[in-house]
């Protein structure tokens, strides 16, 4: 159902690397709220070809950008304002990716120069996007920019290794941006901290399958699907969230403020 939510609205939208991706659900349900946008992804993502499907659906351009390489958003973020004509209302990062986690590498193993990677495109990118539409004077007032997050920045999950760090890393960036951004430009900035949820990033942490059934038993919700967390996404970009910036939002079915539940007493109890 749309509520026209977005219309005149103009955006960039990172990470849609296949239709499970949240940033694909995002992408299709900006477009059904009005927006125009251009989608980008690394240039290895490209070679996958999926994006051109969203692209195709959504109207949209694609401009490939490695989210590490501040060179390569200089280019994106000017050419989306030539290709929108105009400035930009929000941005969302949806980029997560650790060698350490896809090489199977434990905590107390980690390769140090993975783990640089890791903080690099996973939190570091965040800094790097601000800063290019920064200079770039290209965000318009209360402008909105989300990257999502997740709760191992604040709780122990041992499989998430160093993108615990990385999440950490991101959501003080959005609170130290978000001042800056708000002051500057009324533009806000916050993280969501997202469900665990069935997409290529999501998937490739180890035990993945039962730290996804042990949020949905833990959540008096559920889990939160990759479609709810675009629905969220969208009133963040929205003008009815305009004093909503610096925040962590938990998009988790409640699973942030449980302690146990009954479902998992009883799966416990069954041992
Ligand atoms: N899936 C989950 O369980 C879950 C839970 C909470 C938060 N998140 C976060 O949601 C975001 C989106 O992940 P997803 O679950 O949709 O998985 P996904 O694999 O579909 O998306 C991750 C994206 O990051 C992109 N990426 C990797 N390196 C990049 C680079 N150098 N430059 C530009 N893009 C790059 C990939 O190409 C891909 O499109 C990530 O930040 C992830 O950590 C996911």
């Amino acid at each position: 159902m749309s509520y026209n939510l977005l219309k005149g609205k103009k955006g960039i939208i990172f990470g849609a690397l296949d239709e499970k991706s949240i940033a694909w659900k995002v992408a299709m349900r900006a477009k059904e709220e009005g927006a125009e946008f251009v989608l980008t992804n690394a240039p290895i993502a490209m070679r996958m070809g999926e994006i051109n499907k969203l692209a195709e659906a959504c109207n949209a351009q694609i401009i490939p950008a490695d989210a590490t390489s501040v060179e390569d958003l200089e280019n994106l973020f000017s050419k989306a304002q030539e290709i929108l004509g105009g400035k930009l209302d929000f941005v969302l990062h949806s980029i997560g990716m650790s060698p350490n986690i896809r090489k199977g590498k434990s905590y107390g193993d980690l390769n140090y120069e993975w783990f640089q990677k890791t903080l690099d495109i996973s939190a570091l990118s965040f800094h790097k996007v601000m800063h290019v539409a920064e200079k770039q004077n290209a965000m318009n007032e209360w402008g909105s920019i989300v990257a999502l997050s997740y709760i191992a920045a604040q709780r122990v999950f041992p499989d998430y290794t160093d993108m615990s760090h990385a999440k950490a890393l991101l959501e003080s960036i959005a609170r130290n941006y978000g001042h800056r951004f708000g002051k500057m430009s009324k533009v806000r900035v916050n993280t969501i901290s997202q469900s665990p949820t069935k997409t290529t990033a999501g998937t490739g942490v180890g035990g993945f399958d039962a730290f996804y059934d042990y949020a949905d038993k833990m959540s008096p919700l559920g889990n939160a699907s990759a479609e709810s967390c675009a629905d969220y996404c969208i009133t963040l970009f929205s003008d009815l969230t305009r004093m909503v910036t610096m925040q962590n939002l938990m998009h988790d079915g409640g699973f942030s403020y449980m302690g146990i539940s009954e479902e998992v007493v009883e799966m416990l109890n069954k041992q």
